[in-house]
């Protein structure tokens, strides 16, 4: 058994890889402070309420729990407000990730796995988009993920330090059974948007460009379940613990669904009519994100469990129709 420190582990994707923690032997110890994330959503895991900004008070936390590795997922992470608001994201994305990184190594602890992300590309050169591809980001968000894989890159150089840094895709979906799901205080993602919109019929959606150059005209994703991504953080952190060499890993499906794609199978599934409207292109969209994943599935043997579309919008459902305000109305 392994204690883990999650660093944002009330958050979406991080309860639900606290919940793989759990259902694995590991002892996940989450450290969130609460901004965005849910006490609800923590489950039986042990939580610690804390800033990253506070480097003494993260350190104590290392120490207290005698942990082993840390999976760091808390960031902030809306594209569009990281362009209007720089400062915010690369204090908390790299400035308290630089706070987390001196408190481990005070503390001894050498393991790292990362939450990065696609953005790092920015607008492909070609897809699918493999770990090879020269990173570009196009926005601040992309920028602090890059900066701060370079930061690990440096600590492994200069201070040992072992780590795997993980490059999602669209993080979609939900538990199958309705329990757990995406609940952002601040909600900009297509699924949630479009599952709103068939629940509330007044809540029309804006599909942000039907000009780019696709089959239908929209944008074109790489939608990834968020218990495959869970799934894909143990095999790292058990590799690393395992001895396996530092990293960079995509994670996604393999397959990319238009934006039209995505309303009409919530259509099937729900039921409902999706009302929406044309708007324009959102500043910054590439046109088509389809990822890679070979090398993850060689090197640790990951397997997606939920390749289809509708798997993951029908998953995303049972949350959100059961669940309309999210953890609120627990
Ligand atoms: N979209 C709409 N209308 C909406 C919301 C989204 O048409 O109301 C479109 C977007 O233009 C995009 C697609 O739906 O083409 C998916 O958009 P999301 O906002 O759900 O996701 P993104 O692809 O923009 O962003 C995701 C992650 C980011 C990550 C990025 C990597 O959420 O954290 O992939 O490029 F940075």
């Amino acid at each position: 058994m392994s204690r883990i420190m999650v660093t944002g582990g009330a958050g979406y994707v991080g309860s639900f890889i606290v919940r793989a923690l759990l259902r694995t032997g590991h002892e996940p110890i989450v450290y969130d402070s609460l901004e965005e994330g849910h006490r609800s959503a923590v489950l039986d895991a042990q939580l610690v309420r804390g800033d990253l900004a506070d480097r003494n008070g993260t350190y104590r936390c290392l120490r207290r729990y005698g942990i082993d590795s840390v999976i760091h997922m808390a960031a902030y992470c809306l594209v569009g407000e990281s362009e209007r608001a720089p400062l915010k994201y690369f204090q908390n994305n790299v400035s308290n990730g630089l706070n987390l990184l001196a408190a481990m190594l005070e503390a001894g602890v050498r393991v790292m796995v990362f939450s990065s992300s696609a953005a790092v590309y920015g607008e492909p050169s070609s897809v699918p988009i493999d770990e090879g591809t020269t990173p570009y980001p196009t926005n601040v968000y992309g920028e602090t993920k890059l900066y701060y894989e370079r930061i690990l890159e440096k600590c492994r150089r200069a201070y040992g330090l072992r780590y795997v840094s993980l490059r999602y895709f669209n993080a979609a979906g939900a538990d199958r059974e309705g329990d757990m799901g995406e609940d952002h205080r601040q909600e900009t993602h297509l699924i949630p948007l479009v599952l709103r919109a068939a629940l509330n019929q007044k809540a029309i959606l804006r599909v942000f460009g039907t000009d780019y150059p696709t089959p239908d005209g929209t944008c074109i994703r790489d939608y990834v379940h968020v218990e495959d991504l869970a799934d894909a953080h143990i095999l790292a952190l058990e590799a690393l613990q395992g001895g396996l060499r530092s990293t960079v890993y995509n994670l996604g499906n393999g397959t990319g669904y238009s934006v039209m794609e995505v309303i009409n199978t919530a259509r099937s599934i729900t039921g409902k009519d999706i009302p929406w409207i044309r708007s324009e292109r959102r500043p910054g969209d590439p046109a088509v994100l389809v990822a890679s994943c070979e090398r993850i599935k060689k090197d640790l043997g990951w397997r997606v469990r939920f390749p289809r579309l509708e798997e993951i919008i029908r998953t995303a459902w049972a949350w959100h129709s059961t669940h309309p305000n999210g953890y609120a109305d627990r």
